[in-house]
């Protein structure tokens, strides 16, 4: 639909609510980040994970305030924006009614146009932000590791994403903040595994599932079964400092070996079917593991690839990345209907080019 036809060039609003960053940000259309702010809500600490419900609210008492930020901050009125988008799925479909229903209001309100992302492609299109100078051309491969996700993703244009592998179980993420859990270490555990790991050798032999296996699935439900076993293993009472170090050293180095392997895999697919593809791109919260990522350069070297990863603050969950989403969108003609509903399950096979 189109709405006011005066301000074809003007910014973009975007918005975060799927998961538990609440994030607002305004882009103008070449991609320049006017104005950027993003909450980490910190309510679900005690639960040790996010609660749906306590997420939902807390995007509806946090992001107007966060929209009021960045307005202000990129010195905008309403009326100035060419377009306001939305993360409508996939994620908790709580925090995408309250952040989607933000967006269609004043849409409404203020006659722009209104653009429905895919919170994957906003992950997927991020290397492209001209601004980061990483010249993400397509077609390329992006290995999104998150909470949430776990997927191989050959990204060959706008609404045009190819799932070379998934998943089959947990999400790396999800299985960095249960072994976490389980060495008593803070929520999300990734960061706290990773800087205990660093203490540890890698001296436990976990499994490493699908390793070897073909195509580029992964699977970390075993490993993490193992690692709660060698716990439950353990005399009573808190584990020791180093011997909790080094299981999160192993289990840490399992994932690794594991993500490389199917990585590896990821880049004979692509090039299968893009031989010139030459570009790795990683995303998601893991995507901030020192270790990870130096091992992924050097697999992605070792087969002819350059390695490119986002600053951290536009891997994890973040509005930039919906707003230009929504720019590459709006370059190819693309807007949504006012009334187009969120979809808490929205893979990007699913999705269409605009
Ligand atoms: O992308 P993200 O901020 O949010 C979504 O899940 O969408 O990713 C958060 C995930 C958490 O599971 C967190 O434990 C993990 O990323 N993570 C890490 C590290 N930093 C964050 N995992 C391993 N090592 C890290 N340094
Ligand atoms: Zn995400």
């Amino acid at each position: 639909m189109s709405g006011r036809a005066w301000h074809q060039s003007g910014p973009v609003l975007g918005i975060e609510t799927s998961c538990d960053e609440t994030a607002a940000a305004a882009l103008a259309q070449d991609g320049t980040i006017l104005a950027e702010a993003v909450l980490s809500q910190g309510d679900h600490q005690a639960f040790g994970g996010v609660v749906p419900e306590i997420a939902a609210r807390a995007h509806l008492a946090h992001l107007p305030r966060l929209v009021a930020q960045v307005m202000n901050e990129a010195g905008l009125g309403f009326g100035d924006l060419r377009a306001i988008a939305a993360s409508a799925g996939p994620g908790l479909i709580g925090g995408l009614i309250v952040g989607s229903g933000y967006a269609r209001g004043a849409a409404l309100a203020h006659g722009l146009d209104y653009l429905a992302i895919n919170h994957l492609e906003a992950h997927a299109l991020t290397a492209r932000l001209p601004s980061l100078g990483l010249r993400a051309d397509f077609p390329y491969l992006l290995l999104l590791a998150s909470g949430g996700h776990c997927q191989a993703i050959a990204v060959e244009g706008v609404g045009r994403h190819i799932r070379l592998g998934g998943t089959i179980d947990d999400a790396a993420g999800e299985a960095f903040d249960k072994v976490a859990k389980l060495l008593g270490l803070g929520w999300p555990g990734g960061p706290a595994l990773e800087r205990l790991a660093r203490e540890g050798k890698p001296n436990h032999p976990f499994p490493r599932p699908l390793l070897g296996r073909k195509g580029c699935d992964f699977s970390f439900s075993g490993l993490k079964t193992a690692v709660a076993q060698h716990v439950a293993d353990m005399p009573p009472g808190a584990l020791p400092r180093q011997v909790a170090a080094d299981i999160a050293a192993s289990f840490q180095a399992a994932v690794v070996a594991v993500m490389v392997d199917r990585a590896r895999h990821a880049m004979t697919m692509i090039r299968a079917a893009h031989p010139a593809c030459s570009l790795l791109v990683v995303a998601g919260g893991v995507a901030a593991n020192a270790v990870l990522r130096v091992a992924l350069q050097e697999t992605a070297a070792a087969q002819g690839f350059t390695f490119a990863a986002p600053p951290l603050r536009l891997c994890t969950d973040n509005a930039v990345m919906v707003a230009w989403a929504a720019i590459e969108r709006l370059r190819l003609g693309g807007s949504d209907p006012i009334d187009v509903v969120p979809r808490p399950r929205w893979p990007l096979a699913e999705l269409a080019a605009p």
